[in-house]
């Protein structure tokens, strides 16, 4: 067996959207963009989204919305991927690492509360792997200290919190089609908001700062302007080449027509491993998986000695991955550590195992049965 960690589930439909778009030969921002904005909106249930080429540029702009004042402080997971706390950096912000709790690794309310000062203007929570914050506790607990809450749904496109789709509690949510995550385009992201103002100057950021991007030009020439001024437009702010482009549009509305089932099947996989595991004494699902309405992207266990463990899996022929690092760990983070006693001992023990919509179940029983003959 050789059994690969995550593998985006794309086929025969999304490669029919594609030639599509190859026939129409508008390959770059253009209506399939518009469209998957429209689509991705109605699906989450939010006023207004817009198309980024990933979630780490989603979340860089998501950020710049507030026009806060440089040197401010937000506040963010220690353990998370990079993107998270780079989106602070880029906004001339800086991160404050707030430890995870240990059972769920969300971001600790208490640790929040220790964390917090008065130079704080946001928080960036992160469903980790998909796995709910409780989004009203947060809010609240913010909006009383008047912070503004940035979900990076990086890991949780499609799920929910009591009924409300995740990306949609905080004041913009920020979403990866990555190609590991819950859907894909390749690489890609979606900036999204129930305030369609808050958003109007990211549509200009994402395409470097130009007021009316080159479809809608093309397309006042071509239909309504009656003079040939619609070559013309305007740059007033700093501005970047972030936008989703209409080959990855037209692959995300496809995907998104899956994403549910898709979910659902990560969900029943998720079940199997979990009953699988139970009674286990080295290797236990590492956070309190919810099977409901779900979007876990990927499959954590925690095993106390872990490099023994990943060896043994790769012997069997079953990749394993490690997510993540506490970003304190890295040079570049290191200057803004902090307590964080939870996330330095618990990240130790966590390990990625195989877990995609398409995996079968066979290979399922197969991961299953590696991990029992595992003994450290
Ligand atoms: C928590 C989190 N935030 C943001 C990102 C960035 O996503 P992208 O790869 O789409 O830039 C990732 C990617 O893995 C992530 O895991």
């Amino acid at each position: 067996m050789d059994i690969r960690l995550f593998k985006p589930s794309v086929g025969d439909e999304e490669l029919e959207s594609i030639r599509q778009v190859f026939n129409k030969a508008w390959l770059g921002l253009g209506p399939k963009v518009g469209e998957f904005e429209k689509k991705w909106s109605e699906y989450i249930g939010c006023a207004e989204s817009v198309g980024v080429n990933s979630c780490t540029a989603a979340l860089h702009l998501a950020l710049s919305a507030f026009k806060f004042t440089k040197g401010k402080k937000v506040l963010v997971p220690v353990v998370t991927f990079a993107a998270t706390a780079m989106a602070v950096l880029y906004n001339g912000l800086i991160p404050v690492f707030v430890d995870v709790d240990e059972t769920t690794f969300g971001i600790s309310m208490e640790d929040l509360e220790r964390k917090y000062d008065q130079d704080c203007v946001a928080v960036i929570p992160v469903h980790f792997m998909g796995h709910p914050i409780p989004m009203d506790q947060l809010i609240s607990w913010a909006k009383l200290r008047g912070l503004k809450v940035i979900e990076d749904t990086a890991h949780s496109a499609g799920g929910q919190y009591k009924g409300k789709s995740l990306g949609t509690w905080g004041d913009i949510g920020c979403f990866s089609f990555e190609e590991k995550k819950c859907m894909t385009t390749g690489d890609g992201g979606m900036i999204s908001s129930q305030d369609p103002e808050l958003l109007r100057p990211l549509r200009h950021s994402r395409w470097v700062g130009i007021n009316k991007d080159t479809w809608e030009r093309y397309e006042e020439n071509a239909s309504y302007h009656a003079d040939a001024n619609s070559w013309y437009y305007e740059i007033s702010d700093v501005g970047y080449k972030y936008n989703m482009n209409d080959l990855m549009a037209s692959i995300g509305l496809i995907q998104l027509t899956k994403l549910d089932a898709m979910n659902r099947r990560r969900e029943a996989i998720i079940g199997k491993y979990v009953a699988g595991l139970s009674g286990g004494i080295y290797v236990r699902p590492a956070i309190p998986y919810h099977l409901q309405d779900s979007s876990y992207w990927a499959f954590v266990v925690r095993v106390k000695e872990r490099e023994q463990f990943i060896l043994h899996m790769k012997k069997k022929g079953v990749a394993t991955g490690v997510h993540y690092m506490p970003l304190t760990m890295h040079p570049l983070f290191a200057p803004y550590a902090a307590e964080t006693p939870n996330a330095d001992t618990l990240w130790r023990e966590l390990v990625t195992l195989p877990l995609f919509p398409d995996l079968k179940d066979e290979e399922i029983a197969y991961v299953l049965e590696s991990v029992h003959t595992y003994a450290p």
